[in-house]
């Protein structure tokens, strides 16, 4: 059965083909008095006017009540699957003591390393499947997820499993990342050189079991060098894996170089990066994965994007969900903050949320536009323009959400099945 969406104020989706780089990021397509035929989860047009040419007898007619429809949101970079939460820092964190201050004392992710080896796999399932119900709320449809708080083989694949089955029970798609390389556990405090063995070795497994598309490293001072971040990468890579790289977060330690000459789908945080890395990111299909809210969180500085902008890089914007450096699940609040300190504009921002980490991810030919022949994974905010939706913050402007052409979310409220 065919469905119609009419009564639309405005359709704002992007225009370029990804990476969408630099200037290209702020030109949208704004398509004013639309309406959306759907089936079979498909867009299959887009009119404008009238839809009555349409109409056809056993036809779902749905009414936007002239709210503004974007595409679904893409958020590229999260740690949705952990165990406990890490309020108890929280005091230390006020006082001022450093987040690698707090990880090097055995806190930060190895305190959430214990909870999540601790935790069985139904906790794990309910505690994520709690975010993601939020995260949907929120307009999400399309989410990455990485592993990285177990550390040991057994605990990383309880994560990605808990991932995998939330993609087959939960309506957001989740791709999935893993992370082994996310810190030095206790257990191999001075045998640095055998853990990264050990991960090189457990990306046999991964791949073998198909929990992951993905393999991410944290280069960082403290956790890995570029030098160590290169050999995980090249042994992933050569196994078929894709990269995604945690880097530049607080030390600007060669990782982007590292990862942008392996290919690397995305690197991510990024507030360290040099003027080189920007020209090189630049003339690379690698998307920066801008994370604010983490900067936000954790009092820090925020990715000079406007900079990353007029060098002609490709943003994307992700929430970084996890349970220490930002612990919400409000992607929308993510983009608004991005307004407000990275000071990109609201079409920027709509390039960085949908088409680009899209493309981060493989899915650009499917969805991240509204456009004829793209699933039906669509955003209805409660917004009067798009720039309201930035400007207006802390709020769920989120009206209704579709995937693939179901209903899933209506007046912020879930629909049931
Ligand atoms: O992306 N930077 C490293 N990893 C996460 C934080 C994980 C945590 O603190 O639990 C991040 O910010
Ligand atoms: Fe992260």
């Amino acid at each position: 059965m065919k469905t119609i969406i009419h009564n639309i104020k405005t359709i704002y989706t992007s225009k370029m083909m990804p990476p969408v780089k630099g200037k290209d990021m702020a030109v949208i397509d704004k398509i004013d008095d639309p309406y959306l035929v759907i089936e079979d989860g498909l867009i299959i047009k887009i009119g404008q006017g009238d839809y009555h040419q349409d109409f056809e007898n056993d036809i779902n007619l749905y009414d936007a009540k002239q709210k503004i429809m974007i595409p679904g949101l893409i958020d590229s970079h999260t740690h949705l699957v952990f165990g406990g939460s890490r309020e108890s820092e929280f005091s230390q964190k006020i006082a001022g003591v450093p987040y690698l201050e707090i990880l090097a004392a055995g806190g930060g992710i190895l305190n959430t390393v214990n909870a999540t080896r601790y935790a069985s796999f139904n906790e794990l399932y309910d505690q994520a499947k709690k975010s993601l119900d939020e995260m949907l709320l929120f307009g999400v449809t399309s989410l990455e997820v990485k592993s990285g708080y177990g550390l040991d083989l057994e605990t990383e694949v309880k994560q990605l499993k808990v991932a995998k089955a939330l993609n087959e029970n939960h309506p957001i798609d989740i791709y999935m990342t893993y992370l082994g390389a996310h810190a030095l556990p206790k257990e191999f405090k001075n045998k640095r050189d055998i853990y990264i063995d050990q991960v090189i070795e457990d990306l046999n497994v991964i791949h073998q079991e198909k929990l992951a598309d993905y393999v991410d490293v944290f280069c960082e001072t403290g956790v890995f060098t570029a030098e160590e971040t290169k050999r995980i990468l090249l042994a992933a890579k050569k196994l078929g894996f894709k990269l995604r790289v945690h880097s530049d977060e607080i030390d600007s330690i060669g990782g982007t170089k590292v990862s942008v000459d392996l290919g690397a789908k995305t690197v991510d945080h990024l507030m360290a990066l040099t003027e080189n890395d920007m020209t090189l990111l630049a003339q690379s299909n690698t998307i920066a994965n801008l994370l604010p809210s983490t900067s936000f969180f954790l009092n820090k500085e925020y990715a000079p994007a406007r900079k990353m902008i007029d060098k002609g890089m490709a943003l994307a914007i992700s929430s970084d969900y996890n349970p220490g450096s930002t612990p919400s699940e409000n992607y929308q609040l993510t983009l608004q903050i991005a307004g407000n300190k990275l000071r990109m504009l609201p079409s920027e921002i709509l390039t960085a949320s949908t088409i680009n980490p899209a493309f981060s991810l493989d899915i650009h030919d499917f969805v991240g536009k509204i456009e004829k022949g793209k699933h039906a994974d669509l955003l209805l905010l409660d917004c009067p323009n798009l720039d309201y939706f930035i400007y207006h913050y802390g709020i769920n402007h989120t009206y209704s959400v579709f995937k693939k052409g179901k209903l899933l979310v209506e007046n912020r409220k879930v629909v049931d099945a």
